[in-house]
């Protein structure tokens, strides 16, 4: 698989100083679990609002001023171009801080950074999306991408998993995915409660009962990393080649540009060379991280 080119979206970089953001205003906020939440926003400036493109997989960076800024993927689909989506996870000054914003709020945005997935390699295949808690957010950019592009893919299975009912993100996606009969959505947690009538069952374990074929199949997996410890063995025990499995790695990033070194796994900087990779690039030092 070749790292995406993503030369043409450089115009939506800023010129000079390329730590300056644009302005993008809060225009929805959705409580997803007691400490995730997502935010629908749009550029305050129009010009960029209707040319603003990114690709499913890509990140940026969001700021409040006075405060910081931290590196989110972009949740939403660069197919439904009404608005753009992040979800942020409130564990630090910053993510807190947008925790506390309001709809209509100023945030910074600048980006979109790295590659992204691969689409023209995910075409005619049959594809297998496995997830665990807030990391169904990259995947449900591509999972939207690839339903509104139905016909370019095979068959679409979706693995999701989460702590508790309560932990589960974007349930307004697996309600609309469950409805969807070109799709095979399966939602696991690890521990119900009284009222949880699902599936009971760690992410991995639950892949392997549902058995996903490998033939002409691409698994892509984001979660946690006990989660993704545990699932690389069971799609390799199910046959899947280590080039046939993508995920994204959205780990340790401050700059988002290459040049602080904090996202530096093993010969790879995240941000620069990722954050998305086939388990065959990352699969020598990736055991060591995860
Ligand atoms: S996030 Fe700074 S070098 Fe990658």
């Amino acid at each position: 698989m070749a790292i995406t080119d993503i030369s043409h979206r450089r115009k939506f970089l800023a010129q000079g100083n390329v730590y300056l953001p644009h302005i993008a205003i809060i225009e929805k906020i959705i409580d997803e679990t007691p400490g995730v939440k997502t935010f629908h926003f749009n550029f305050k400036d129009e010009e960029l609002r209707e040319e603003f493109t990114f690709d499913s997989g890509q990140f940026a960076e969001y700021s409040i001023l006075g405060i910081g800024e931290a590196p989110l993927c972009i949740s939403s689909s660069p197919t439904r171009r009404d608005h753009l989506e992040f979800a942020a996870q409130g564990v630090g000054r910053l993510t807190n801080a947008l925790h506390r914003l309001s709809v209509g709020a100023e945030i910074g945005f600048r980006g979109p950074y790295g590659n992204s997935f691969p689409l023209d390699f995910l075409e005619g295949k049959n594809l297998v999306f496995v997830g665990g808690g807030i990391a169904l957010a990259p995947l449900r950019s591509l999972i939207w991408n690839v339903i509104d592009n139905r016909d370019k893919y095979k068959n679409v299975d979706v693995i999701y998993g989460a702590r508790s009912p309560i932990d589960l993100c974007f349930k307004y996606d697996l309600d609309a995915w469950e409805k969807d009969e070109t799709i095979n959505i399966v939602t696991t947690v690890d521990r119900g409660n009284e009222s949880w009538t699902g599936r009971e069952g760690f992410v991995p374990q639950v892949l392997e009962q549902v058995a996903s074929s490998p033939d002409n199949a691409v698994a892509i997996v984001c979660g946690p990393p006990i989660m993704i410890r545990f699932t690389f063995p069971v799609l390799e025990k199910l046959g899947f080649a280590p080039e046939q499995i993508i995920t994204t790695l959205e780990k340790r990033m401050k700059c988002g540009i290459g040049k602080c070194g904090r996202c530096n796994i093993g010969n790879i900087y995240v941000c620069r060379d990722g954050p998305v990779f086939t388990h065959a690039q990352i699969k020598d030092f990736i055991s060591r991280e995860y």
